[in-house]
């Protein structure tokens, strides 16, 4: 059975994988750091799909350890999917007022939990030539104000998935651009804001599986532009 673990899996994007990937017939591994909120996701998914919950952050290299095991016990996984992330406090500010000790929190989120991860699993994903899909953003790219401690590492996650990508021919790795959804994140990111213009995270699964499906060469995608080039194969075919 196809096997995926998926961070971040409580809320938002990583939610809305996992309950795709469960209709599909996926063995999900599920975590997050809020139990409850994890338990109601898990409880939630649909065709009684085999789920295991491992409540924890991601930035605890003891969590990381425990969900290896879990990983190792099952024998197989196809697809590592690191989505937990952080903003790091928040109301965003300029890099100025930001402290050596809360960028390194945000790096110690968004790039060396991901990039541990993908190290201690990669025997298991090599034998089954699986996928690794990092959840990135446009910020990995462009600098806006306030946005730098974030964006410094999203930048730095795209670099080490495209290096792993490189490095691991039988595997691929894809860094996803998902563009803005209406989230807690985002929330957070705008606070007051009225988001609602922003689109749905279940909007986004289906360039996520078409990627994963086509297995094109490892690389940086935006999610807009993989449903794109599903929509033109399908009609190239029609
Ligand atoms: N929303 C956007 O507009 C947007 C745009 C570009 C990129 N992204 C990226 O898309 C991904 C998903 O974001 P989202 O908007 O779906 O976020 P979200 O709705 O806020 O959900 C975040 C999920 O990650 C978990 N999480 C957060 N910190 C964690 C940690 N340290 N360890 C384990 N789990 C943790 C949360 O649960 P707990 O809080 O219970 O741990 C929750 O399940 C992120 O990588 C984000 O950077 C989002």
């Amino acid at each position: 059975m196809p096997t995926a673990l998926i961070t971040g899996a409580s809320a938002g994007l990583g939610r809305a994988l996992a309950t795709e990937l469960a209709t599909l017939g996926w063995r999900l591994v599920l975590t997050a750091r809020g139990a409850a909120r994890l338990e109601q996701a898990a409880a939630g998914l649909p065709n009684h799909a085999p789920v295991t919950t491992i409540v924890g952050d991601v930035a605890d290299p003891e969590h990381r350890a425990r969900l290896v095991s879990r990983i190792n016990e099952f024998g197989r996984l196809d697809l590592l999917v690191n989505n937990a992330s952080t903003l790091g406090p928040t109301p965003l500010r300029p890099l100025t007022a930001l402290s050596p000790a809360e960028l390194s929190n945000v790096f110690s989120v968004n790039v060396i939990a991901p990039f541990a991860l993908t190290a201690a699993l990669l025997p298991a994903l090599t034998a089954s030539r699986g996928v690794v899909l990092d959840i990135s953003s446009d910020a990995a790219a462009e600098h806006y104000p306030e946005w730098g401690g974030y964006g410094a590492s999203k930048a730095a996650l795209d670099h080490l998935t495209l290096t792993f990508g490189v490095e691991n021919l039988d595997i691929a790795c894809y860094a996803v651009d998902p563009g803005d959804m209406r989230t807690d994140m985002q929330q957070a990111a705008f606070p007051g804001e009225d988001i609602s213009d922003r689109k749905s995270p279940s909007v986004v699964v289906p360039a996520l599986l078409n990627l994963i499906a086509a297995r094109p060469p490892s690389g940086r995608y935006r999610a807009g532009e993989i449903a794109a080039h599903a929509a033109a194969r399908v009609g190239a075919t029609a």
